[in-house]
């Protein structure tokens, strides 16, 4: 460079130095931004936030199962277009384009709405028919390149005009009835609008459907924006919490509340007040290509008018406003034409540049430029930071799909953007992928997932639905579990009784007088335990207890009952020498969870059912209360123990006092009486199951079998096409993977969809988010229909404990324990809510029993040795 020049640019630097960021600045501007997007995400901050953070209803990225024709039009860019796209499922992710550029005039950018939209709706229509599609019903999405307040997709109120635009009568209204009450005029179409997008969200979904990690969105063309992926959980303002939405930022309105000023320029002043929206869009104002050939020649005017550039002569093309456009600042920027671009542009402004000039403008459009680059690279930044942090990542890899004139054709722009991204957040590797063919091709596809998503939800809604139980179909179970529990306790019916109401010769519940120590055995849970239980009576009451588990081998589960009971006495000796009391002679009460006809308290008989394969339940009292009179096991099995009047159990001599009765209730439905509220997915669990056609009630509520119904859904539905891509995996085929312990874990409302991808992960389920969030609504729906049935049983006891007692109001204490009930997030809170409704004269306590029926085991063995002794006294 020749002196002079350098002199010039060391004059140019001089004056453009608060045009200058520096990465500290840049840095502190990630930061304010960052700021901004919490604020627009806040319920309460919004209201007065800058940057609005518009939800986009978009939810879902294509995933290249669309198919079809469709129509786009596109609005709010340098060009208007309308497209038609065609997307063939053809594991390619292929689609067709087809455009055609309509004209803006000022008329139409700057006219009322009215003409507006008459105008697009024209466009279309003349487009449908250059193309033939004219008498072929369509889906539209409708990309509107400016910030609207969504509802739902197919719905956007216009918040302001932004850029060039400013049409009278559109603020405030929805645009998209305008589009269509614009295009019921024209009798020879039939469109249907079915999406809004902003264009940031059409760029997304255009490159999104090449590349599926594209997860933002950016424009940087007559205006600049950027949309991204958020986590539902952080959008206050949409219902749920569920998987991802995609945020338009609209954050060309950055600093609109003052929080640029100190960045801000005298020359961006000067620009923000000759413009159509003063105040507003400032930070787009400082990047986008609408802006800048003005910022430039706003700079060089009072450059010239300080004498500093062209002799201090100011033409009348410095004093024009629009006269230098962003295709001057890119032509002038292009080093390999050394200075003649710029040169024969100046000249043809009438500008008669001298070298010195050429550099120094040069120079001008370089910092004008860059500032430009490096601002979107800090607001980009910041939305990378928030992604790799919603994502818990330390690195991230992603993609951002890109749009724009000032983008594509500004020769430095996108190599000055990457590497000040790269700079900013070293953290993130972040590929820049070009949009093909506009944000048309977007919207189309956008259009598209809506088309497939309506026709999924509408295919798992058919799949669910069965497992809605209305109220009125819960009243009827309640009132059939209620007229079978009287089968079971009347002479005559009792034979040929389902619900078996079996008499446990447990008369009493403890009264705390009892006393001593016991062995008890609690075998048909999850494990096989013995325990030493020592309770003392009177004011220093207690109990405490020792307890230990023992294996059963499979073979011995599955052998005969000699094998079975010896093996037991086997592990009570061993539990016996464990506590050092070896050859201890103790009363042993023994909770065994099967279905046992009992003479007395200890005489037993099980309905004679092969090895280990009994139904489970448990069948005894279990907790040291004196008001508790009915106690409820939900867990692997699903049963109901209350107590009795004797004279109500026609089966067993005397009419005295109460009897606990075994319900089990488990075998509710086997008489086909609960049927027309079994889905085919019960049946196919039924019919996997060990024992076909029993226990169909247990069936629908109990833990070991609402994993089952689970699984069964999430074949059919992956069958069906709607879940895992369609690939039923070895694992799905496994039955039992789901224990009740991850339904619980992937209901769990804490857990996000991230966690509950890794919990299906775990299970060998390798799921998208869509995927998971399907597998969680089948996993509320089973769960929610076990507790309220289960609530419609209880519904039913609680009312014949009422009755037997005579009164208006029953005060009650259920005593409840398993696995489900304690363990699932939400079973308890439903099964409460639905005896509530199903009973309204009861108000229950539930009282959790901490320890187990082991403990319960020896309580009745206490109190039968009680009674015993008060009986030989
Ligand atoms: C186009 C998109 O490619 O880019 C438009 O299809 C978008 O939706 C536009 O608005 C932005 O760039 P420009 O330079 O045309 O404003
Ligand atoms: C303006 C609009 C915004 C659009 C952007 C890019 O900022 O308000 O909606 O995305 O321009 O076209």
């Amino acid at each position: 460079t020749e002196p002079s020049e350098k002199m010039a640019s060391f004059w140019v630097d001089r004056y453009l130095y608060p045009l200058r960021l520096c990465d500290d600045a840049l840095r502190d501007v990630m930061a304010r931004f960052q700021a901004e997007m919490v604020k627009g995400l806040g319920r309460d901050t919004n209201p007065t936030a800058a940057v609005k953070m518009l939800p986009s209803f978009v939810r879902s990225l294509p995933d290249g199962s669309e198919k079809g024709d469709f129509l786009a039009v596109d609005l709010g860019g340098s060009q208007f277009r309308a497209h038609q796209v065609k997307v063939f499922a053809d594991g390619k992710q292929s689609s067709q384009l087809e455009s055609k550029v309509y004209p803006t005039p000022k008329e139409v950018t700057e006219g009322n709405g009215a003409e507006l939209f008459d105008y697009i709706a024209d466009c279309l229509s003349d487009f449908m028919e250059t193309k033939n599609l004219k008498h072929k019903k369509l889906p539209l999405g409708f990309t509107f390149s400016f910030p609207c307040k969504q509802t739902k997709l197919e719905e956007g109120v216009l918040l302001a005009w932004t850029k060039h635009f400013k049409v009278r009568g559109v603020q405030d209204t929805d645009v998209v009835s305008s589009l269509r009450r614009a295009l019921q005029k024209h009798k020879d179409i039939d469109v249907d609008v079915l999406a809004l997008v902003n264009d940031t969200v059409g760029t997304m979904m255009t490159c999104g459907y090449d590349d599926q990690r594209c997860e933002v969105g950016l424009i940087i063309g007559t205006g600049t924006n950027a949309c991204y992926m958020e986590e539902m959980r952080h959008i206050s303002l949409v219902e749920g919490d569920e998987g991802r939405m995609c945020i338009n930022t609209e954050w060309g309105a950055f600093g609109d509340d003052g929080a640029l000023d100190d960045l801000r320029t005298e020359f961006d002043r000067e620009l923000d007040l000759g413009s159509l929206n003063p105040g507003k869009q400032l930070f787009e104002k400082m990047i986008s290509s609408l802006y800048l050939g003005e910022l430039v020649r706003l700079i060089l005017l009072k450059m010239t008018k300080e004498g500093l550039l062209f002799n201090g002569k100011v033409s009348t093309s410095l004093l024009t406003k629009g006269k230098i456009e962003m295709k001057h600042v890119s032509a002038m920027e292009k080093d390999k034409e050394g200075l003649s671009n710029t040169k024969e542009i100046l000249t043809d402004l009438n500008l008669f540049p001298s070298e010195e000039d050429c550099v120094a403008v040069q120079h001008v459009c370089t910092i004008v430029s860059f500032r430009s680059a490096n601002l979107c690279a800090a607001a980009l930044a910041a939305i990378l930071t928030r992604l790799r942090e919603n994502k818990k990542l330390l690195r991230m890899r992603t993609t951002v799909g890109i749009d724009g004139g000032l983008y594509k054709t500004h020769p430095k722009y996108a190599g000055r953007l990457h590497k000040a991204v790269r700079r900013l957040v070293p953290t993130c590797d972040v590929r820049f992928v070009l949009s093909a063919g506009g944000s048309g091709r977007g919207a189309a596809l956008v259009t598209a997932v809506a088309h497939r998503l309506a026709a999924q939800r509408r295919r798992l809604h058919a799949a669910l639905s069965p497992f809605l139980l209305p109220l009125a179909v819960l009243r009827d179970v309640r009132d059939s579990m209620r007229a079978e529990l009287e089968y079971g306790l009347k002479r005559e019916t009792q034979g040929k009784a389902t619900v078996k109401m079996l008499p446990t010769y447990v008369c009493g519940t403890p009264d705390g007088t009892e006393k001593g120590k016991f062995l008890a055995l609690d075998l048909g849970g999850t494990n096989f335990r013995v325990l030493l239980v020592k309770i003392k009576s009177g004011r220093r009451r207690s109990v405490q207890m020792y307890n230990k588990i023992f294996a059963i081998p499979l073979e011995i589960m599955q052998g005969t009952g000699e094998e079975l009971f010896d093996h037991i006495v086997q592990c009570i000796a061993d539990f016996l020498e464990y506590m050092g009391i070896k050859g201890a002679r103790l009363p042993l009460g023994f909770t065994f969870s099967f279905p046992c006809r009992q003479a007395s308290i200890d005489k037993v008989r099980t309905a004679a059912q092969n090895g280990f394969r009994w139904q489970l339940c448990v069948c005894l009292v279990k907790s040291y209360h004196p008001v508790l009179v009915i106690s409820f096991l939900l867990g692997t099995g699903s049963n109901v123990c209350y107590m009795e009047d004797m004279k109500n159990i026609e089966i067993v001599e005397g009419n005295e006092g109460k009897m606990c009765i075994n319900t089990e209730w488990g075998a509710f439905g086997d008489n086909g009486c609960i049927d027309h509220i079994r889905t085919k997915y019960d049946r196919e669990v039924d019919e996997g199951s060990l024992n076909p056609g029993k226990q169909r009630y247990e069936k629908m509520t109990s833990g070991m079998y609402l994993g089952e119904i689970v699984r069964q859904i999430l074949i059919d539905l992956t069958k069906q096409g709607l879940l895992f891509r369609g690939q039923i995996s070895e694992s799905l085929r496994k039955r039992g993977i789901f224990e009740t312990k991850f339904l619980s874990q992937i209901e769990s409302d804490r857990l996000a969809l991230l966690q509950v991808r890794r919990v299906l992960r775990q299970l060998g389920l390798d799921s998208t988010c869509d995927d998971s969030i399907i597998v969680k609504e089948v996993c509320g729906v089973v769960s929610t229909r076990a507790a309220r049935l289960c609530g419609a049983g209880l519904a039913a006891v609680l009312e014949k404990k009422r009755e037997n007692r005579g009164v208006e109001r029953l005060q009650i204490t259920v005593g409840v324990d398993g696995t489900l009930y304690k363990l699932h997030p939400h079973f308890s809170r439903v099964l409460q809510e639905t005896v509530k409704e199903l009973a309204p004269q009861c108000d229950v306590t539930f009282m959790l029993s901490e320890d187990g029926s082991g403990k319960g085991a020896a309580l009745i063995t206490a109190v039968a040795k009680r009674l015993h002794n008060v009986g030989q006294k």
